[in-house]
């Protein structure tokens, strides 16, 4: 009898132990979540920087090119498709925001593309 309940306090431990952990592991991945996002923000807008798309776009401010939230605004929360800007992006785009036309950034290459359509899409945070 004694046995047993020593063996039950024992199991009862082993338990907190595993209840614990699994706490640990949530909270882990959890902040592995939200440091996640700024990271690909922070290499969207490395990108474009280094195609010197912020030569013509601003993140508020109208210059040569929308602002990347006006884009956003325009074609985010489902009004657009990340497929979409890609395509503005690769084959180049004109008449949609003034007589400015952009002329097609072919140097970029497809998946470079892809992160900056979803970043615009996502409001470029
Ligand atoms: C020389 C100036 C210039 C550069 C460099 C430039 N853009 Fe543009 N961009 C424009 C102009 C002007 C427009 C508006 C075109 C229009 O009215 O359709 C535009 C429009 C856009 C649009 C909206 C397209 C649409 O379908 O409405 C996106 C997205 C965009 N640019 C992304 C980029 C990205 C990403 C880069 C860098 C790889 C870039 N642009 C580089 C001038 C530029």
């Amino acid at each position: 009898m004694t046995d047993d309940r020593k063996h039950q306090r024992g199991t009862d431990c082993i338990a907190a132990v595993q209840r614990s952990f699994a706490a640990s592991l949530v909270a882990a991945l959890g902040i592995g979540v939200s440091v996640a996002w700024p990271a690909r923000a922070v290499a969207s807008q490395a990108l474009a920087q280094k195609y010197a798309c912020i030569a013509c776009h601003q993140p508020t401010a109208k210059v040569v090119g929308p602002s990347w939230k006006d884009i956003g605004t325009r074609y985010g929360e489902g009004k657009g498709t990340a497929a979409q800007l890609a395509a503005s992006i690769k084959a180049g785009s004109s008449g949609k925001w003034g007589a400015m036309p952009m002329a097609a950034q072919a140097q970029v290459p497809d998946a470079d593309v892809q992160s900056l359509a979803q970043w615009l899409l996502d409001g470029a945070k």
